[in-house]
């Protein structure tokens, strides 16, 4: 498949780290020393699901494309407001597509997995026009109370459209199981049958382990899809990589021994979207005009569970 359309929406309030000093023990320094964050979008009036139908709007503008030409659309979410139906079959609705459509959660590779799956269903030969639509609202699940984890996430929505073509070189997705590391339980309605504790707590995230475990993937990720296709590391001319601390991508960067301007960065603007967070990077990069037909472009992320993914695909 190929990328002919992208899109994005962010929540309007933005979140400072000054702001976040106000009510939480931390301060601009240590969040932006330690993580290269400066300001997040949080969700306050609008709804995840107006933010996603924004960016999938968006994408099917610059695609070009009718949302009654798509043949499937696919949502990576961790969380929002509904547990069903699926956000994916919302947005079919706003946007008058007819496809079929379903959720999924890969966690913060959420957009990786959506572009694999969506190449295995092009090459299934059933489908050609896929609509991915990447949203998160990881406000939702932090404790505003505990500042080792809130000061990291913010909420927004990426999109794009993928139609036939030969663009997406290869993937690599992987899973280790570490689930304690990053996770959050969630109880839903009250059961008579159910005997257990009430497990309804905010986000549990061991940060270390958490930062250990996405260098490792990454590079390994990134190594795996480049000797799969022969390519070099000086060949790639943009390195997407999950914004989640800028001292992750730097140890990547300096593993790949290449030069800074093949990294775009918005982490000091956004903070770690989750799966939002690739497609949000590529729709800056490409509204501002820095990728040119035929760039490589590598993409990787890392997540909870543990899980991780990189691709190569070329513009
Ligand atoms: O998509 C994947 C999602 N998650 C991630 O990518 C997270 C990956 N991990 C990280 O990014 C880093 O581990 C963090 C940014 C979370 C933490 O950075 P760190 O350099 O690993 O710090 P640390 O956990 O070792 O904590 C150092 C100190 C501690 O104080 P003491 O024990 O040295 O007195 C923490 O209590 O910093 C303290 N600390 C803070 N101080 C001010 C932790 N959070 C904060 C904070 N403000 N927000």
């Amino acid at each position: 498949m190929k990328i002919i359309g992208t899109g994005r929406s962010h929540p309007s309030l933005v979140v400072t780290n000054d702001m976040l000093s106000q009510i939480l023990d931390t301060s601009d320094e240590w969040i932006t020393t330690r993580t290269g964050i400066k300001e997040r979008r949080v969700i306050s009036t609008e709804n995840l699901e107006d933010l996603s139908i924004d960016a999938a709007k968006k994408a099917l503008a610059d695609a070009n494309m009718d949302a009654k030409d798509l043949d499937y659309i696919i949502c990576a979410n961790v969380v929002n407001e509904y547990i069903c139906p699926a956000m994916s079959c919302i947005i079919q609705g706003a946007i008058g597509a007819t496809c079929p459509c379903f959720d999924l959660n890969g966690a913060c590779v959420g957009f990786i997995y959506a572009l694999e799956i969506a190449e295995s269903f092009y090459r299934s030969g059933k489908y050609k026009n896929i609509l991915v639509v990447c949203a998160e609202e990881p406000s939702r699940m932090v404790n505003w109370h505990d500042r080792t984890a809130s000061v990291l996430f913010g909420d927004g929505a990426g999109a794009v459209v993928l139609t036939e073509g030969d663009n997406i070189k290869a993937t690599k997705m992987s899973a280790s199981c570490n689930w304690d590391r990053l996770y959050q339980k969630h109880e839903l309605q009250y059961s008579p049958f159910n005997k257990k504790p009430n497990s309804n707590l905010p986000l549990v995230m061991h940060g270390q382990d958490v930062f250990k475990f996405a260098t490792r993937a990454a590079i390994k990720d990134i190594s795996h899809v480049m000797k799969e296709t022969g390519y070099q590391p000086d060949e790639i001319k943009h390195y997407l990589i999950h914004q989640a601390n800028l001292r992750i991508i730097n140890n990547i960067k300096e593993y790949l021994n290449q030069p800074d301007e093949k990294f775009p960065l918005n982490i000091q603007k956004y903070g770690n979207t989750s799966s939002a967070s690739l497609p949000i990077l590529l729709d800056e990069t490409n509204k501002e005009g820095r990728l040119q037909r035929g760039d490589l472009i590598v993409m990787s992320a890392f997540g909870s569970g543990f899980v991780s993914g990189a691709c190569i695909l070329e513009w």
